[in-house]
């Protein structure tokens, strides 16, 4: 990947420090690897906790982030810009899980929401010609910065990653469109970034940033201030930094004390059963986390959905994503129906009652020791054989009723948060593998 010169400086160099940026020339400074604690924004442990929330209202929320996430990965996968405007809210990442880093010089403390379906970590920044609402943080003020450099149009970083644009005044702008009228647009620019294991502090300078100076995304309520790009497009942390994997554990959606963690780099391990990523049609540099989803089995009797039906497609109206971002796992709606008729013929048919909200397909009056009865729900990779924990399975949306924590879609499936809870999820980016690992998020 780098090039044989900056090779060769990095072997005579004593220092570890020395990484290449994307395939290309330049280089930025940081850790060979770091850990870092992350948290379900929703936690009490997030300054995003809104204690006024109920649990019928943190899920219906996560219904309809589940949804508007599906939607926004849609079109930005098959790179359309979205005609139609579905929901309300189309925060890219409002399901997500957020991490706190540092940023500038003096540092200041932020959040950002970890991304697996984005490339380019960006910051809402003052001044603010269009800002959503953020008060929990402070939006980050580069004029205060000392380390804080606009990328300017004769460099190359700003055209490197294929999203930089020459403006006017010869800064480098960049600006990411989501559906509806969302889109974040600033300057493409390089600062010192930290992160905290809660022991030590790693630094990287020249980090590649986008500072939004013009951001419209119609959150509800208050907005995390930005995104950590975790994708393999050229300007994502983990390209940046050369990291050949990364691996998380998202804590527990239920437990609002809940803990988890990134690492990146020679902190990563690969660990338990790997299965491929999809490259699509081949193509190496594919930058999203397609898996190959064979079949579903319940209570290891296999389901009869048509073989083929979580292929990648040209159209990517079908394919299997794995995500940090969405919450529930969306699933095409024949292979869902599948599922659901599946379980019902086998399982307490009497208890069942009916989602008033008509988003979950199947829901009981049951308490938890039913609950831990119910037939056992696998995914089967190549590999891997994804047999989900009850509590990974079915989520609490009242007093003993349960519902099965899948939504049906009629594009391309996803794994979402829900079903990753305390799974150690690693990605090997050279082998182009994903690796699960059933244990506790603790850290
Ligand atoms: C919670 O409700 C109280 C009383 O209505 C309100 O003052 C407060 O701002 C609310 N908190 C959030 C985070 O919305
Ligand atoms: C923000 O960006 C939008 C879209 O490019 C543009 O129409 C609008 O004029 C900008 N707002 C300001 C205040 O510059
Ligand atoms: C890491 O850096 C931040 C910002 O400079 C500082 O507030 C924090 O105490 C540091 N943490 C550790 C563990 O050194
Ligand atoms: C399914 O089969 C595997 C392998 O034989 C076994 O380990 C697992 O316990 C079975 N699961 C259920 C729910 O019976
Ligand atoms: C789906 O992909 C597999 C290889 O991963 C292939 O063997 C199969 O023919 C495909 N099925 C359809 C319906 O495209
Ligand atoms: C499914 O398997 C689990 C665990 O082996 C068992 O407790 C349960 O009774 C089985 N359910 C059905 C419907 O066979």
């Amino acid at each position: 990947m780098c090039s044989p010169l900056l090779f060769i400086s990095l072997l005579i160099s004593l220092s570890s420090i020395t990484f290449c940026f994307s395939s290309n020339h330049e280089s930025i400074s940081g850790p060979t690897g770091f850990k870092s604690e992350i948290i379900n924004k929703e936690s009490v442990r997030s300054p995003f906790h809104n204690p006024n929330l109920t649990r019928l209202d943190r899920i219906q929320n996560s219904v309809r982030d589940s949804f508007t996430r599906h939607h926004y990965l849609q079109s930005l996968i098959s790179d359309k810009a979205s005609v139609n405007s579905v929901e309300s809210s189309v925060w890219p990442a409002s399901g997500a899980y957020v991490m706190k880093y540092y940023i500038g010089t003096p540092a200041v403390e932020t959040y950002a929401a970890l991304d697996t379906g984005s490339g380019l970590t960006w910051l809402q920044c003052l001044p603010c010609e269009n800002c959503y609402k953020q008060t929990k943080v402070p939006i980050y003020n580069p004029a205060a910065s000392s380390s804080y450099d606009e990328i300017n149009c004769h460099d190359i970083k700003c055209f490197q990653t294929g999203i930089g644009k020459c403006s006017e005044d010869f800064s480098c702008q960049y600006e990411l469109a989501y559906v509806d009228t969302s889109f974040t647009r600033g300057i493409l620019s390089e600062e010192t970034v930290q992160f905290s294991d809660g022991l030590q502090n790693v630094t990287m300078k020249y980090f590649v940033i986008g500072c939004g100076h013009n951001t419209t995304l119609h959150t509800v309520g208050e907005g995390i201030p930005g995104i950590m790009g975790l994708s393999m497009k050229p300007e994502s942390l983990v390209t940046q930094l050369s990291y050949h994997k990364f691996a998380y554990c998202l804590g527990d959606y239920d437990d609002i004390d809940a803990r988890g963690y990134v690492t990146f780099g020679d902190a990563a391990h690969i660990t338990g059963y790997t299965t491929p990523m999809q490259p699509f049609d081949g193509d190496e540099n594919f930058p999203f986390y397609f898996l190959n989803l064979e079949s579903l089995s319940v209570n290891n009797s296999t389901l009869s959905i048509p073989t083929g039906t979580f292929n990648l497609t040209k159209d990517y109206s079908s394919g299997f994503m794995i995500d940090s971002g969405t919450t529930f796992t969306l699933l095409k709606k024949a292979a869902l129906n599948i599922l659901v008729d599946h379980i019902l013929q086998n399982w307490q048919y009497k208890n069942r009652i009916l989602d008033s909200s008509n988003n979950f397909q199947l829901c009981y009056k049951s308490n938890m020791d039913n609950i831990m009865s119910a037939p056992v729900i696998s995914f089967h990779f190549p590999g891997v054989h994804l047999q989900l924990p009850r509590w990974n399975t079915w989520v609490k949306v009242a007093e003993d009723i349960y519902c099965l924590a899948v939504l049906p879609t009629d594009g391309m499936s996803i794994l979402g948060s829900f079903q990753q809870q305390n799974y150690h999820v690693g990605y090997d980016l050279v082998n182009h593998q994903v690796s699960f690992d059933f244990m506790y998020c603790t850290d």
